[in-house]
């Protein structure tokens, strides 16, 4: 019989983590702001997921569970933007595969079953790639799905934010460094046009980015996460900082109706 995780396991993992990420709050204005970017990030991911997780009716031990992938989703990031000063995946590391070995090495799940230890760790192992794996357990697609909507959520309210605020108050970190030209490419077009998410070779520039977030509604699991992305009103936002093309007016089409008609 399994040992079901509980609240104070949480707290007590909520304790490594703050300990941990305390570890990188040194170094210049740069560091310190992204780690804390990270840091509140991960904060609300786990809100995200437990709003997610009570509207879908799991019981505690599951919200437990959900919320310590949460916590753990981004544990790579704090090394990756310290050794690398970057989160950009392809130019450093992959922060999720970073982030198992961090957890494994420190050995932070020590107090938990050994399946519920791997359960975790393959969920965010999954959460950052482009699709989820075939070969895997309905219990882990299942949080890896949760984990992956609550990230996105609010990973759409850091972008939009950070869109709509003063460019010299901006964040170079969150977009990526992406040239601000004003074209868009052919390729994020068509992936998008055929309800597709955009593959993240085909990003160019700022537009670009911006678009590979609007096809992000593609890729959402559960209807209470796409209720979340109408009522916040995140696609408006993201549209109002692109050019008012025929192309840029085309995608927006779809994706709208995508969301409406879900
Ligand atoms: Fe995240």
């Amino acid at each position: 019989m399994l040992r079901n995780i509980t609240k104070k396991d949480v707290n007590d993992l909520k304790e490594w983590f703050d300990n941990y990420v305390y570890t990188f709050k040194t170094g210049d204005k740069n560091q310190r702001e992204n780690i804390a970017l990270k840091e509140e990030h991960t904060r609300r991911v786990r809100k995200e997921i437990l709003d997610i997780g009570k509207e879908l009716e799991l019981d505690e031990h599951a919200l437990c569970l959900a919320e310590t992938i949460a916590l753990f989703h981004d544990i790579g990031r704090f090394e990756q933007y310290a050794r690398y000063q970057t989160f950009v995946d392809s130019r450093s590391v992959d922060h999720a595969l970073l982030g198992v070995k961090i957890l494994e090495d420190n050995t932070v799940l020590r107090s938990l079953d050994k399946p519920v230890q791997d359960l975790i760790l393959r969920t965010i192992r999954y959460h950052n790639r482009a699709t989820l794996p075939r070969e895997e357990t309905e219990t882990c697609l299942f949080f890896a799905k949760l984990l992956r909507d609550a990230d996105k959520l609010d990973i759409w309210r850091v972008v939009t934010d950070h869109y709509h605020q003063e460019k010299d108050k901006r964040n170079d970190a969150i977009e990526y460094g992406l040239p601000d030209t004003p074209v868009i490419s052919e390729e994020v077009y068509y992936d998008l046009m055929n309800k597709k998410i955009v593959d993240i070779t085909h990003v160019r520039n700022l537009n670009d980015f911006k678009l590979l977030q609007i096809g992000w509604v593609f890729d959402i699991n559960f209807s209470s996460t796409l209720q979340r992305v109408k009522t916040r009103h995140y696609l408006d936002m993201i549209r109002d900082v692109l050019p008012k093309t025929k192309k840029i007016k085309d995608i927006f089409a779809v994706a709208q109706s995508f969301l409406n008609g879900r």
